[in-house]
This record gives C-alpha cells, structure tokens and sequence, in this order.
C-alpha cells in the first residue's frame, strides 16, 4: 500500500493548512489538487469553472489525480467536491489513506467569512456568493457527508489547532497501516526486518531521508502487541484486566476484556469453563467477521481439544431471522450437537443476539460463550442476557432471556471495524457515564470525567485503555442486569437517550443512522427535555454534548430530512410506553436520571424540533 494521505473534505475545514503541516511533520511531499490543477492549465479554478463549466473542471481534477496517485510519500490536499466521484474516491482508497476533516457548517462559514476579509478576494469563495450562504454550506455539506463517510479516519475540526489536527493525523497512521494490511490479508504477520513496513510499524513521527525511513520518537503505539487477526498471527499472551462477574436468576458469569484473548481462546475458556473440555465448540459468525477471525479461533480452540464446527450467516439485521435460526438448528443436528457442547457467537450485536436464541432453544438450552467483536456488542449486547431475532411486524420480537456462560471481548478486534461503526458504539459508553447503575453520583462523575480526560487515547486507538473503559462501563450495566434481571423497574434507566433515539433510527429506514449515532442524538435530546423541564442546568448539556461530539458522534439529526410527524408518531410505539404514555429518562446530571410520564408533548416536539 502506498503511503499517500488525502486529506478530503468541505471548503473550508482546513485541508490546505493541515496539509502543510502535516508534509513537514511527515517529511513527505505536499500536494494540492486545485493547485496543481491551475499550474498545469495556467487559469484560475474559478475562471475554468466559470467558462467551461464544473463538468470540465471536473474532468481536470481526475486528470490530476490520477497522475498524483502514480507517486508516493505525498499529503494531498483535495478540493471539496473530489468525492463525488466514484473513481475518484476508488482512486483514493488504493493508493494511500483517506483522511476526512469535518467541521459544523457555523465554523466553515465563520471560518469561509473570516478567510474572505483577510484576503479580500471573495471570487476563490463562491460558496459565499448565495443569498444564504449558511443555508448553502449546510445543504451542499449534507449531500456529500455520505461521501465524506468513506474516509478511512475522520477529525472534527471545530475546535482543534492545524496542528492539533496534524498531529492527530500522523498518531493514527500506524492504526490505519495496521487496518490496510489486515485488509489486505498480511494480519499480524511479522514485518520483514529492515522492510520499510518493519521500520514504519508502530512508530512515529517518522521522516523520510535520502536512502529510506529512519526512525525518531516512538509513539505508545510502539508498545502494542500484535493484532489478533488471521490464523498466522502468533498467540501472544492475553492481557486482561480481571474478569467482571454477572450474578443472574441462572448462576453467574464472567466478562473479560484484553488483548489477544481470541488467539488463546482454548486457555482462557478452559480457565472458566473447565467441564467444557473436550467438548465440541459450534461458532457462529457472519460472512464478514468470519474471515477475520474464526480461523484465529478455531485454531485456539482445538489447539485446547476442541472440537469446532463453523457456520457463517450473511453479515447484517437481516439475518435476525426465524430463516437463519432454523438452518443453524440444521446445522446443529447434522454435528450432533449434545447438551454440554458450547455454542460461541463471534461477532456483533446481531450474531449474539441470534446464536443466543438458537442456544437457549436447541435441545432446551446448550451453554452459549459470547465473543463480541464491536463496540456496541462489547458494551452492550453481549451482557445483560437478552437474547432474539425480528419479526416481520417489529425488532426482536421473539426471544429469550438467556445468559452466556461468559463474555470474552478481545479489544484487537475492534481496530478491524469501519471508522463509522467504531465511533457510533462510543454512545453507549458516554450513556453508561451519565446514568448512575448502581453506584453513587460520584462514581458516575469519576467515569464521566475519565471519558474527558481519555477521549483522544480512545479516538486514535489505545487498546489497554479501551479495555479498561470498556470493562468500567459494562460494570454499569451488569450491576444494574443484576439488580432487575427481566426489565422490571431499574433496568429502564439504560434506556436513557433511547426514545428519541430508536424513533429516529426508524425514520432513517435503519441505513441511515447507525444504532450508536441514534443513540447519540437521542441522549442529547433527551438531555435537552430535561433542561427545558428544569430537571437539568444547561451546563450539564453542554458538557454531554462536547464529549459526545469529541467522539466524533453526532448531536443533531440535521442533515437528514427526516419528517416530523412520523418520529413523534414512532416514539408512541415506543416499548417504553406504558398505559399509553412514554416513560422518559430525563438526567438530572451526571449520575442522576428522572423516569417520569409528566412531559407534556410540546416540550418533545419542541426538542424534536431542535433535533431536525
Ligand atoms: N441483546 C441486547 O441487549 C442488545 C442490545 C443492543 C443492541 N442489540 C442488537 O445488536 C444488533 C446491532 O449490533 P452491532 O451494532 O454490533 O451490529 P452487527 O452485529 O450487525 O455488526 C455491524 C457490522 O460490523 C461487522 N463487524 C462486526 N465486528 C467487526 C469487526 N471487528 N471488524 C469489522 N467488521 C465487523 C459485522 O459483520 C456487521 O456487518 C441489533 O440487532 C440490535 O438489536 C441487542
């Protein structure tokens, strides 16, 4: 893989600077698409989109980076609208590492406005040239943020220094080497010495000299063992911190977080569950985790003398299904599956949710091992037993209250998630911060304040402390599973920042917001309704907003056009409703929530409002 960084998105969030920057950091050459593009031609980006139309220019821009994407070692700095072609964006994707810059519309219109008068040379910012300009930014953004969304990593800019951005760019290089290579099927293996691969690994910042790469500085991320994934990688010894317990009606559970605990999986299962030995291990898995790590596990388990079956359900919601739970009953009859044989789901929410179902049913119950393998199953799915799949008429319809025999989540597994998906899960963390478990205010002030303090670490990859975040919040919510096991009174709490949430998630058909992103919102508005209320101070608002944001995660649903009406219409279904009125978790700050029923509708249509 080539070590280009293009650098996209809008006008306006800092890419010519950043670029600069980041070329001196890195040593490598700078490049700038509408530059270079003006050189060549001898005409001014404005005078050729005036004259020959943006169809021309646009054919210049592929031109030019076809020719740029020939060499390597380069920071380029695109033009807003180089996304919007596919080749482009293929073009990209091949021949180095895509980094996103965001910022909100206010800022790249203060900042397109502040710009402007510096120079006084308004024609280089058509964007301005608009009755609303605002209006104009905030459209065109919204029509390439699915665009922008490819990127491999994203920065929120709003806040941030060119050189606090640079800086982020150039720690995170190592992940997303990392990322390219499993991709690409090279997981884990050991770099070649004296390889330019073996001198970039884990290191930074890095510079280029005449005869190759030598060496500065060693980043954290020099001291990180190697990924997990695929069947060559050596099985380093697991880390991790000291197992959780989970008390419930039906005995108890561990849940594990480290590094490299699938590559000793035999070990660590057999360290918990030693009558399992022996026995025959079933893995169910999606046709997108499998690849990447069931042959890890497989190996680790029979390694241990196991005996393993794999099975792959097609990746996605859909698979939540009474289609697929019959074929795994199939499959399950045809390896003659008996009652003490374990059942392992390797994979996210979906997987777990439905390999829990078909263990809590096929033979009356075999015992089920939980191996989450993104951020949402981590902290989520995987505890707190509720298990199921979807029925035409609504989402986990049919299902069961099963706990896993235990929960091992192996935190190397998450580098492998798309930038999206891994930001999205971190709102359930944040929510986990605010609600109070079963602890005191102050135990939820400490968690919330550690999140703040964390937030960078955990965006750009620190794996011990995403595993010990991750273990602190799930320990929120296995006290509250413990305390009221089947939903009857304290269990609601986790759904603070749900009823917005799901209402929109619906509206956007379930593709257009991720679950976490929802989530996200609707803590956010809910936070909202409790201010408006006077349940809250505004401060406390504020506060969760800019750890939500600095996660990358999203505060409002303004971007999509979604319709009013048939959200408020949704969260009346909502099955938090009871005797016909929603019950609401409204904070009244960090480690105190309100379930009430009293909240009159103008208030939520109000919020929902400001939502949109
Ligand atoms: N049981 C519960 O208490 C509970 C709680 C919350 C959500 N859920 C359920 O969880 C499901 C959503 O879970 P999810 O968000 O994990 O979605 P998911 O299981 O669909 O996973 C998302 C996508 O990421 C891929 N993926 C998973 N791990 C990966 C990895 N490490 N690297 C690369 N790709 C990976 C998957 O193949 C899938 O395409 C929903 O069905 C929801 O109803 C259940």
């Amino acid at each position: 893989m080539k070590e280009n960084i293009f650098l996209v998105g809008f006008s306006g969030t800092g890419k010519t600077n950043v670029g600069r920057t980041l070329s001196a950091l890195l040593d490598y050459e700078y490049i700038d698409t509408d530059l270079q593009i003006e050189a060549d031609t001898g005409r001014s980006v404005t005078a050729i989109f005036a004259e020959d139309g943006e169809p021309a220019f646009r054919a210049l821009e592929s031109a030019i980076l076809e020719k740029i994407c020939e060499s390597n070692y380069q920071v380029v700095a695109t033009g807003g609208g180089i996304v919007l072609s596919k080749e482009n964006r293929t073009a990209m994707t091949a021949n180095g590492y895509v980094v996103c810059l965001e910022a909100r519309p206010e800022t790249i219109y203060v900042r397109l406005m502040l710009d402007t008068a510096n120079r006084q040379d308004a024609a280089n910012r058509p964007l301005l040239k608009s009755d609303d300009p605002y209006q104009r930014i905030s459209t065109m953004k919204a029509e390439r943020a699915r665009y922008y969304a490819e990127a491999d990593w994203t920065i929120h800019t709003d806040f941030l220094a060119t050189e606090e951005v640079a800086s982020e760019i150039a720690q995170v290089l190592p992940l997303l080497r990392r990322r390219s290579d499993k991709q690409r099927g090279g997981a884990g293996s050991p770099a070649t010495p004296g390889s330019p691969h073996a001198a970039r690994q884990g290191s930074l910042p890095f510079h280029r000299g005449h005869e190759g790469l030598s060496l500065t500085a060693a980043s954290s991320w020099a001291k990180e063992p190697d990924p997990v994934a695929g069947p060559v990688a050596p099985a380093s010894a697991p880390s991790d911190d000291s197992a959780l317990v989970v008390q419930t009606s039906q005995g108890s559970y561990p849940v594990l977080f480290g590094e490299n605990l699938l590559a000793n999986l035999g070990d660590v299962l057999l360290k918990y569950l030693p009558q399992a030995a022996n026995r025959k291990a079933f893995i169910i898995s999606d046709d997108q985790v499998g690849p990447l790590f069931a042959p890890t596990v497989q190996g680790a388990l029979e390694k241990s003398g196991f005996r393993v079956f794999v099975y792959q359900v097609p990746a996605g919601e859909s698979s939540k299904s009474l289609t697929q739970v019959s074929a795994l009953y199939d499959w399950l009859a045809a390896g003659r599956a008996e009652r003490k044989d374990l059942v392992l789901a390797l994979g996210g929410g979906v997987v777990g949710d439905l390999t829990g179902f078909v263990a809590s049913s096929w033979l009356r119950g075999l015992p089920f091992v939980q191996l989450p393998t993104t951020l949402l199953a981590m902290v989520d799915s995987s505890v707190g037993g509720k298990t199921g799949v979807n029925h035409p008429t609504g989402k986990n319809l049919i299902g069961a209250f099963y706990p896993p025999q235990a929960v091992i989540a192996d935190v190397l597994t998450l580098t492998h998630l798309p930038e999206r998906a891994r930001r999205s899960g971190w709102s359930e963390v944040v929510k986990h911060g605010v609600i109070p478990g079963t602890g005191t205010e102050q135990a939820a002030l400490a968690r919330f304040e550690r999140l703040e303090r964390n937030v960078f670490a955990l965006n750009t990859g620190d794996m011990a402390l995403t595993a010990s975040i991750l273990r602190e919040s799930v320990a929120v919510k296995a006290g509250v599973v413990q305390e009221d096991e089947r939903e009857m009174g304290l269990r609601i709490t986790l759904n603070y920042g749900h009823t917005y949430g799901h209402a929109l998630e619906a509206a956007g058909g379930y593709t257009q917001l991720l679950h976490g992103e929802a989530v996200a919102i609707g803590l956010q508005g809910a936070a909202r309704l409790a201010e408006l209320l006077g349940y809250c101070s505004p401060e406390f608002v504020a506060r969760q907003k800019t750890l939500l944001e600095a996660f990358g995660l999203p505060t409002s649903a303004r971007v999509y056009n979604f319709d009013r009406e048939k959200i408020l219409a949704s969260m009346k279904l909502d099955k938090k409703v009871e005797a016909g009125a929603v019950r609401w978790i409204l904070p009244r700050g960090i480690g105190s929530v309100e379930v009430t029923r009293a909240v009159p509708a103008e208030a939520v249509a109000q919020v929902l409002e400001e939502l949109l």
